[in-house]
């Protein structure tokens, strides 16, 4: 991330008629709000990172900026290889397909031809163990139900970064341990990992640096227990 800004407009009206009387006085339609300020930092290859902050302070905008999803209005953002993100519970689904039919859309925005996905097929359902709902529209699933297919397709394919945003506490426990067991075993193998999550604990012991979000800014780079410590002061 090189000097990165990314701002959004807020509203302040909510009526046509608003939206005019506001004109005709001449009052802000809208006021420019700095979501990232400024943000500069390098992630090494293998290194694995937590992003903490408080809500709002621009995590998952900068989970976003580094899946593509999202540009920076200035500033640079580059990433090397393949970079899958489990940021929101559902996205990368199409809520009218089966459960089956999106690990193939899936399987495919994260890179992965038909056949390769065809041979991951069974361990990807296996994995996430609602083989009995696979042919279910996923509309109908639960976010657990989201988030063991969307976890499990973004583990067998072939990753070089993986971003999770927060949403491994909508799992239940043991698939949580399922989770968070393979997540060290793919940064064993030399992934790099940036983790966003509100379970301090848990991100400070999986990761070896924590970079402090505040009002946009960088507030702390360093090991995670110093950021966690930090926070929570
Ligand atoms: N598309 C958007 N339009 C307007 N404002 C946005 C948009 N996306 C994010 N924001 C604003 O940017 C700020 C940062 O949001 P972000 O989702 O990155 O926070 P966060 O650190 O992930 O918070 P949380 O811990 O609650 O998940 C928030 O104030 C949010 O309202
Ligand atoms: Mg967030």
């Amino acid at each position: 991330m090189d000097g990165v800004h990314k701002e959004f407009k807020l509203r302040h009206t909510h009526s046509i008629k608003e939206t005019f009387v506001a004109a005709v006085r001449r009052k802000p339609l809208t006021t420019k709000f700095h979501a990232l300020d400024g943000i500069s930092f390098e992630v090494g290859q293998g290194e694995s990172i937590a992003l903490l902050g408080y809500n709002g302070s621009g995590k998952s905008t900068m989970l976003k900026l580094i899946s593509g999803v999202l540009l920076p209005d200035t500033g640079r953002v580059l990433t090397r290889g393949r970079v899958a993100g489990l940021i929101e519970v559902g996205a990368g689904f199409h809520p009218d397909l089966s459960g089956r039919e999106n690990i193939f859309l899936n399987a495919a925005i994260l890179g992965m031809s038909k056949k390769e996905t065809e041979e991951r097929y069974d361990d990807i359902v296996a994995f996430s163990e609602i083989e009995q709902f696979i042919d279910t529209e996923v509309k109908h699933y639960s976010s657990g139900m989201f988030l063991r297919l969307a976890f499990s397709v973004a583990i067998h394919t072939e990753v070089d970064i993986l971003l999770i945003d927060e949403i491994l506490s909508v799992g239940d426990e043991p698939f949580q341990q399922k989770c968070l067991a393979r997540i060290r075993e793919l940064h064993a193998k030399g992934k790099t990992l940036v983790v966003v999550s509100h379970d301090l604990d848990m991100v400070s012991d999986l990761c070896e640096r924590g970079i402090l979000l505040k009002d946009g800014k960088v507030r702390y780079d360093g090991a995670s227990k110093d950021a966690v410590a930090l926070m929570r002061n």
